[in-house]
């Protein structure tokens, strides 16, 4: 089965996009010692050295396997590296490659899913851009796992200045107002998009208030001042029972005297002016009912951040037909070593008013991860279907350290409400 090949300038494009994404995936680990590459520095992580192999395995099974009608360059490693039957919490202990095979089987999988490419065509083209997406996903994913390991002076990502900007009078107590109304929500079709954002559905929204910008530290500051973690009335039952259980007092990364918050490589002061990140679901929701204030619903969030009531139904600039370009249009694609003060991209700001809520932190919401109405599994049952269900809740709009091919509108990511590892914030709703 040979589909036909896209044309050469889409060609062109993707295979530069395997490029840069490689070069990216190989710097954020180049200057990560063999020991803490082998490491499992966080229960919720898998090593390092298994991100790189499953990157490469998963490139080797869809591309070179499944498309190209070759063998795999390692079969016998699939199920090692086969994320849903091995979870993270196991990965410590299988036999997967070490740095330098990790290494060896990304390039020899790369030199052969370029040949296949260059004989055979890259069909449509899908199957590519999600092997491509994938390793971009991992990318963040590892910068969690290296925020979790407190490597000191990490430097795998280059540190940019932003003053620190004592305004942050609002911290995400100021709302704009969303007229109620229909709203296409999800990915159109044609063109790629993850199988859990289709199919594109209409949907009446009433009308309802979000915040302007993240919470941020400073704001986050406050909720702490006034007993927030020990007030029972602003918490869910389970969450308080999992803030008991696990003495959580705190924003992940946070310092016990509450002036400092680990960034990447380093112990920096606290910026009140910062969104506030590395909070669960169920900090959110305390936040969010300490403030008179819900979390937004999934659909909320995406009318909020891209429709635009006067161009019929049109997704509005940052998130239109052009890919939104990172430092002009938001704090995205790994270009700070963290969030930045908050308001500092106006040009990013959605057609309601909205800020910040492409890149900075993912935002939690009040959504159960489900699928869509006439949702149908692509390419796979596990990618994203067997999440489906209460236990997860979805998260909208990407961090600080997502790429910008995976930051788009309609991307659901999804994880536990105890989880903390996220590059996850707060944004409220009324
Ligand atoms: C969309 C981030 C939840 O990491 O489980 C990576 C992405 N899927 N490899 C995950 C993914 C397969 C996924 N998230
Ligand atoms: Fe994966």
């Amino acid at each position: 089965m040979k589909a036909p090949a896209l044309n050469a300038p889409e060609f062109e494009t993707i295979l530069a996009g395997f490029a840069d994404t490689r070069r990216r995936t190989l710097a954020l680990v180049e200057t990560i010692s063999d020991e803490d590459l082998v490491r499992v520095h966080s229960p919720l992580m898998s090593p390092l050295v298994w991100d790189l192999g499953h990157i490469a395995a998963f490139e080797d099974l869809w591309l070179v396997h499944r498309l190209g009608e070759r063998p795999m360059v390692r079969a016998d490693l699939a199920a090692v590296y086969d994320a849903f039957e091995t979870p993270r919490a196991g990965r410590g202990e299988l036999p997967f490659l070490g740095p330098a095979g990790a290494r060896a089987y990304l390039q020899e999988v790369r030199e052969r899913m370029l040949e296949q490419a260059a004989e055979n065509g890259i069909g449509d083209g899908r199957i590519y851009e999600l092997v491509l997406r994938h390793e971009q996903q991992h990318s963040e994913t590892m910068l969690q796992t290296i925020q979790l390991a407190r490597l000191e002076g990490y430097a795998g990502i280059a540190r940019q200045s932003h003053s620190a900007s004592g305004d942050s009078a609002a911290g995400g107590n100021e709302f704009v107002r969303v007229p109620g109304g229909p709203c296409a929500i999800g990915a159109p079709s044609g063109g790629f998009a993850y199988d859990n954002e289709r199919p594109r559905h209409q949907v009446e929204i009433e009308e309802f208030e979000i915040g302007r910008t993240p919470v941020t530290n400073g704001a986050y500051l406050q909720f702490l001042a006034d007993g927030g973690y020990d007030r029972r009335e602003w918490w869910s039952r389970e969450g308080w029972t999992w803030k008991q259980r696990d003495r959580i007092e705190r924003p992940g990364g946070w310092s016990e005297d509450l002036r400092s918050e680990w960034r990447l490589g380093a112990l920096e002061p606290l910026d009140p002016a910062r969104p506030v990140v590395h909070v669960s679901w169920f900090e959110a929701d305390a936040f969010a009912r300490a403030h008179g204030a819900r979390l937004p619903t999934e659909l909320e969030w995406e009318k909020a951040a891209s429709w635009d009531e006067r161009s019929g139904g049109k997704r509005s600039h940052p998130w239109g037909e052009e890919q939104p370009e990172p430092g002009r249009h938001g704090n995205f694609d790994q270009r700070n070593r963290g969030p930045v003060p908050v308001k500092r991209h106006p040009q990013g700001s959605s057609a309601y008013g909205c800020e910040d809520m492409l890149g900075q932190v993912w935002e939690w919401t009040a959504s159960p991860f489900t699928g869509y109405p006439g949702f149908e599994p692509y390419p796979y049952k596990e990618y994203s279907e067997v999440f489906f269900g209460d236990e997860y809740r979805v998260l909208r709009g990407g961090s600080w350290a997502t790429r910008a091919r995976v930051a788009t509108s309609t991307f659901r990511n999804w994880d536990f409400p105890q989880r903390r590892q996220i590059f996850a914030g707060i944004r409220l709703a009324k």
